[in-house]
């Protein structure tokens, strides 16, 4: 199958945003990729429901909205009336992740759940049935921009094994310090999704980056 390219809005030109989506919807990109951040659950504050509402419009790309915010299941109907298409928790915000889950299809979105690099993909065997997709922190999340960890490549092979083993067709997304570079070695190991924000929009040239990526 062939992988998808998910640029991150976050490493956007802010002060041109509906350039920048413009931009995307004319490139090969396949998803936007949204970062929602609270402050609390990551040492830094993005941007919210206003911003994601005003891009409903402009954006005619998938939206796939990454919570990193305590208590995800309160915004479920928020998230959904944005008209994003998958709607990704973390693990470690979640107490009830079924019932989450859950939720977020009833509310009509795709469901992912994230791992932080430090939560082990063996915790994902009694939910990952329900899942739409897993997204795999490549950083710790809060910021754009940070270096690759390694040990990423071998968490994509063994949710790839988990997600083979139990017959499923959930997809691996990877999101962090992403480049042509890892990008191939993620690819390589079974991730179906390649999020990137610096190295996309701190490029010369964004549409061509984003369909280098897409070529891996
Ligand atoms: C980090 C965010 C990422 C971020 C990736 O907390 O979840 O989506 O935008 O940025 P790069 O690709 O620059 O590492
Ligand atoms: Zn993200």
């Amino acid at each position: 199958m062939n992988h998808k390219i998910a640029p991150s809005l976050l490493s956007a030109d802010f002060l041109n945003l509906q350039r920048d989506v413009e931009m995307i919807n004319n490139s090969d990109a396949d998803w936007l990729h949204l970062d929602i951040m609270d402050g609390v659950f990551v040492p830094n504050i993005s941007f919210g429901f206003p911003v994601l509402n005003a891009l409903k419009d402009v954006c005619k790309k998938p939206m796939d909205v990454h919570l990193m915010i305590v208590e995800p299941q309160k915004f479920i109907n928020e998230v959904a009336a944005t008209g994003a298409y998958m709607m990704n928790v973390h693990y470690e915000a979640c107490t009830h992740l079924h019932r989450t889950i859950t939720a977020i299809r009833e509310a009509g979105m795709k469901a992912g759940v994230t791992l932080n690099p430090h939560t082990p993909v063996s915790l994902l065997e009694d939910i990952i049935q329900e899942l739409d997709m897993v997204l795999l922190m490549s950083v710790n999340p809060g910021y754009g921009g940070q270096r690759f960890i390694e040990h990423s490549v071998e968490k994509v092979k063994e949710l790839k094994k988990l997600v083979d083993r139990k017959g499923l067709s959930t997809l691996i997304e990877v999101d962090g310090g992403v480049n042509a570079e890892t990008g191939k070695r993620l690819v390589d190991a079974g991730a179906d999704v390649l999020v990137a924000g610096n190295y996309v929009f701190k490029s010369p040239d964004p549409v061509e980056t984003i369909r280098q990526l897409k070529a891996i």
